[in-house]
């Protein structure tokens, strides 16, 4: 099989706050842009097939300067995504409907500690025939429901509950079409593929993802990564 990558980076980072500062994945963290970082973790991996980054018409600059010495970054296909991640995704989905994949990878941009170990077990997933695959974390967290009274209502068993990541990855046919379905049906308010995936009845296995793979929300996040790559190389 071979296996498309699709990173999304249309977002405007609002969570991340200070408009002047540009979208969150084009912020600089250990010397260089969050997104920079990310396409190196594709870019290096020996099994990527054509990989797809799906940006902001707006940040057609700031992309090229991201880019900026990246080896291998003049093969990547970009496109121009849309107003929720959803339609970023599938715009993506479409990009890459030329090419010979039969697999693909959907991954934030924002998530730029990604790892080959982890890109490795997906991979084996699909080895092994499974079509839809999700990288996530047991929560740990004990878990309370509040109600609108300011009042712990009831303890929450975490059993069985994962914390979501990315790259959530599909046989890339399945997910299109599931894709289509639901903008055909203007269902957008799917906030990851592995929910879409379920909503159009398509068996989703689940994969331990990394402690590591945190997805860069709030200015603080950007804080904490750009300190995690200056330790040490200062
Ligand atoms: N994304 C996208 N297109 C959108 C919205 C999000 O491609 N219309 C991408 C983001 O660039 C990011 C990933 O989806 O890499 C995860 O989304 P999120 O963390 O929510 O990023 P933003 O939407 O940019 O941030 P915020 O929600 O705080 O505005
Ligand atoms: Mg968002």
């Amino acid at each position: 099989f071979k296996i498309a990558i699709v990173i999304v980076a249309a977002g405007r980072g609002e969570r991340a706050g200070a408009p002047g500062d540009g979208p969150k994945q084009y912020r600089r963290i250990g010397g260089l842009p969050v997104i920079h970082h990310t396409l190196q973790k594709f870019l290096t991996w020996p099994k990527s097939g054509p990989i797809v980054v799906v940006i902001h018409p707006e940040d057609e600059a700031l992309y090229a300067a991201s880019t900026d010495g990246l080896g291998g970054a003049e093969n990547i296909i970009v496109t121009f995504g849309g107003d929720t991640r959803q339609r970023s995704v599938y715009e993506g989905l479409r990009a890459i409907a030329a090419t010979e994949a039969t697999h693909v990878m959907i991954h934030d941009a924002a998530r730029p500690f990604v790892d080959h170990a982890l890109l490795d077990r997906i991979a084996e997933g699909f080895a092994a025939g499974n079509d839809g695959i999700l990288p996530a974390m047991a929560v740990t967290d004990t878990l309370k429901r509040g109600g609108s009274d300011g009042l712990v209502h009831e303890t929450v068993s975490r059993a069985g509950l994962y914390a979501a990541q990315t790259p959530q990855s599909f046989r890339l046919s399945e997910i299109r079409t599931a894709h289509e379905k639901a903008a055909a049906l203007r269902h957008d308010d799917f906030t990851d593929d592995a929910s879409i995936a379920e909503w159009a009845g398509l068996a989703v296995t689940i994969v331990e993802g990394s402690v590591d793979n945190i997805k860069l929300t709030l200015k603080r996040d950007i804080d904490m990564a750009d300190e995690k790559l200056t330790q040490g190389n200062p």
